[in-house]
């Protein structure tokens, strides 16, 4: 696992940016599939796209969970987010973003599909992610399986209460959501996770120094073969 530490969120943003650019650039397929995560902590990276006006008219994006119980519309759907922070600024066709949809009749047919979606465009190329602070990535939870593939997924009181900040309160935070597998996170090309502030810097020990451990989900990034990790200082501090 390659590790870059930089001093703030904007440096760490520029970097998880450029280190995009290049992944897009350096690739030989007519499409490039890309893996996204949402958060607190990608907006900055948005921003830099958006602001650069990549050219999106060949990515194909699938986004890495959504919330169950909301509808999209909904201002803290995941597809609420992406379409305010990303896809409504860039030039990429409908089409070709992919989100789960947590408003589905039957959700283990549409983790299913997901999936095989995934799979059916040659599988993601590069994937950016976030982590949580109890080392959860995408919403894989503490005690997920190394092999999980896309499926409903119960959400920690943890995360709740971390995610309660984008509600009113955590009793309207979503108990469920729809998740990408680590399997499917593991089976991408190429990984590029970033991090900052010291409220995950316990997670950050445990993804780097930490034996690959169900415990903490993100500790298993560090048995891909192409994983780059970009933090600030202040997620460092416990290395
Ligand atoms: C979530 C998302 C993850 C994200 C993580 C960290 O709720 N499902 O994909 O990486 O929490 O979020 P943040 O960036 O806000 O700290």
């Amino acid at each position: 696992m390659r590790v870059i530490i930089l001093k703030n969120y904007e440096q760490v943003s520029e970097c998880v940016f450029n280190h995009f650019i290049a992944s897009f650039k350096k690739n030989t397929r007519d499409n490039f599939v890309l893996g996204l995560p949402t958060g607190g902590t990608p907006i900055l990276f948005y921003e830099k796209i958006a602001k650069n006006q990549v050219d999106f008219s060949k990515i194909i994006t699938f986004n890495m969970d959504e919330y169950i119980g909301i509808s999209r519309d909904n201002k803290n759907s995941f597809y609420s987010f992406m379409n305010e922070n990303l896809y409504k600024k860039v030039n990429i066709k409908p089409e070709n973003i992919n989100i789960p949809n947590g408003e589905a009749m039957d959700l283990e047919q549409e983790c299913k599909k997901y999936e095989e979606k995934i799979k059916l465009y040659g599988g993601i190329d590069l994937f950016v992610g976030g982590i949580g602070t109890n080392g959860h990535i995408a919403f894989n939870e503490p005690n997920s399986d190394f092999s999980s593939v896309t499926r409903v997924v119960n959400l920690t009181e943890k995360t709740i209460k971390d995610n309660a900040r984008f509600f009113n309160s955590a009793d309207d935070v979503p108990k469920t959501a729809i998740t990408v597998g680590i399997s499917t996170i593991m089976g991408a090309k190429e990984l590029l996770f970033m991090a900052n502030g010291k409220n995950k810097a316990e997670a950050i020990k445990q993804t780097v120094n930490g034996a690959a451990d169900k415990l903490w989900p993100s500790s298993f990034l560090k048995n891909h073969k192409n994983v780059t990790l970009v933090i600030d200082e202040a997620a460092a501090i416990l290395l």
